[in-house]
C-alpha cells in the first residue's frame, strides 16, 4: 500500500512539473509564402512545436506580398502577441511595424531570414547560408576534380541565384562564388554568358517560372549547338531548389535527358527536386531539416518568455546591429543518401517522392 502511495505521489508530482513547465502565451508567426514548399513545411513545424510546447499560435502567409506582411505584423501587435518569429519577404522592409513591436515591448526573431536595417530584432535562428553555397561550389569542385592540376577543363557553367531582397540569397552565392573563383580565375571553369554577378542573376522572388525564362535566353544565346555536337553546358549552379526546377524545366524543354543534362545544384530538398535527383535530373541539393529549425526557434521563444537569455552560436551583421543568432547545420544530399536523410528520418514518405 505504501508502495502504491509512493508511485502515485510520485506520478502527481511529476505531473505537475510537466504542467509547471508546459509554457503560455500568444506567437505570433508570420511565413512569406505558401508558393514556395519550405514555407508551408516550416510553418506547420512552428505550429505544431509551439501548440506542443503549450502556446497559442497565430500563423499567417502573406503571398510573397510585403504590405500584406506588414499588416499581417501589425494586427498579430493588436491581438496580444507576446513573441514575434518572422519569416520575411524583404527582409529590410519591415522596420516600421518592428518599431511598433519594439515599442510595445515584444521580442522579434527572425526566422531564417535576416531582418535587416532595423533595431527592433533581437534573436536570429537559420541555418549557417554561407556554409550552404560553399557546399554547392564544393560539389562542382569535387564532381569535376577541378583541385586536381591534370585536369585543365574547360567546363561551362552558369549561375542563378535567389531574390536580391533577401539577405540569404546574397550569402548563398557568396559561398558558393568563393569556392569556385579560383577555377573561374585559372581557366578551368568558363562563363560563356559573362553573367557573374549577384544582381544579373538573382531570381527575384525566387521564382521558378523566371528562372526558367532566363536559361531559355542563355541556351539559345550561348548554347544553341550543345545538342549538335557544339558547345556544352557543363555546371547550372543554382541557389536553391525552386530555382534549380526553372533550370532543370528549360534544359528538358530544350531537350537534355538524364543522359546529358548538365550538373545542377540545389538546396532545400523539395519535393519535385528530390524526385528529380532520383530521375538523373538534378546532381544535387542542400538538405535543411526545417524541423530542427522550428525546435531550437520554439526552444528560443520559451526561454525568452521564462526569461531566460536564448543559447546562440554567432552573431549576423543586419547593417544595424550584430543580432545573436543559432546556425543549424546544412546536410549535402544526392541520390546516395537521400533515403536515410529524407525518408528514414521521416522528413517525407516513399510515397510522397514516388512519382
Ligand atoms: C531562402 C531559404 C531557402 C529557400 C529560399 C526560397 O531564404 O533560406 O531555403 O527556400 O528562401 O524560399
Amino acid at each position: 500500500m505504501k508502495k502504491v502511495l509512493a508511485v502515485v505521489l510520485a506520478l502527481a508530482l511529476t505531473l505537475s512539473v510537466v504542467g509547471m513547465a508546459m509554457a503560455e502565451g500568444k506567437v505570433g508567426v508570420a511565413m512569406p509564402t505558401q508558393s514556395l514548399q519550405r514555407w508551408n513545411q516550416d510553418g506547420e513545424n512552428m505550429k505544431a512545436q509551439l501548440e506542443a510546447a503549450g502556446f497559442t499560435v497565430d500563423l499567417q502567409f502573406a503571398n510573397n506580398d510585403v504590405a500584406t506582411q506588414v499588416s499581417q505584423l501589425e494586427n498579430m501587435i493588436t491581438n496580444g502577441a507576446q513573441v514575434l518569429v518572422v519569416a520575411s519577404i524583404d527582409g529590410s522592409a519591415l522596420g516600421t511595424v518592428l518599431a511598433t513591436a519594439k515599442d510595445a515591448g515584444i521580442p522579434v526573431i527572425a526566422y531564417d531570414r535576416l531582418l535587416t536595417a532595423t533595431e527592433a530584432v533581437d534573436y536570429y535562428t537559420t541555418f549557417n547560408n554561407y556554409k550552404v553555397g560553399q557546399i554547392q561550389g564544393q560539389y562542382v569542385v569535387d564532381k569535376f576534380d577541378l583541385s586536381n592540376a591534370a585536369v585543365t577543363g574547360p567546363f561551362t557553367i552558369e549561375f542563378t541565384a535567389g531574390s536580391p531582397d533577401d539577405n540569404n540569397a546574397h550569402l548563398f552565392f557568396n559561398g558558393a562564388k568563393d569556392t569556385l573563383q579560383p577555377y573561374l580565375d585559372s581557366g578551368k571553369l568558363v562563363c560563356l554568358s559573362g553573367q557573374l554577378d549577384f544582381e544579373t542573376v538573382a531570381t527575384p522572388a525566387w521564382k521558378s517560372e523566371t528562372s526558367q525564362a532566363r536559361m531559355d535566353n542563355i541556351l539559345s544565346a550561348y548554347y544553341s549547338d550543345a545538342l549538335t555536337g557544339g558547345t556544352t553546358l557543363d555546371i547550372c549552379l543554382c541557389s536553391n531548389d525552386s530555382t534549380a526546377l526553372g533550370v532543370t524545366n528549360s534544359l528538358v524543354a530544350a531537350g537534355y535527358t538524364a543522359a546529358n543534362i548538365p550538373v545542377i545544384t540545389g538546396q532545400d530538398c523539395d519535393v519535385a527536386n528530390t524526385k528529380n535527383m532520383i530521375k538523373g535530373l538534378q546532381a544535387m541539393s542542400v538538405f535543411k531539416d526545417t524541423r530542427i529549425l522550428a525546435a531550437q526557434t520554439v526552444t528560443m521563444v520559451s526561454d525568452i518568455l521564462a526569461g531566460k537569455i536564448p543559447e546562440t552560436t554567432s552573431t549576423y551583421d543586419n547593417g544595424l546591429i550584430q543580432v545573436p543568432t543559432f546556425e543549424c547545420t546544412p546536410l549535402f544530399a544526392d541520390v546516395s543518401n537521400y533515403q536515410s536523410l529524407l525518408i528514414d528520418s521521416g522528413y517525407y514518405t516513399a510515397d510522397q517522392l514516388a512519382d
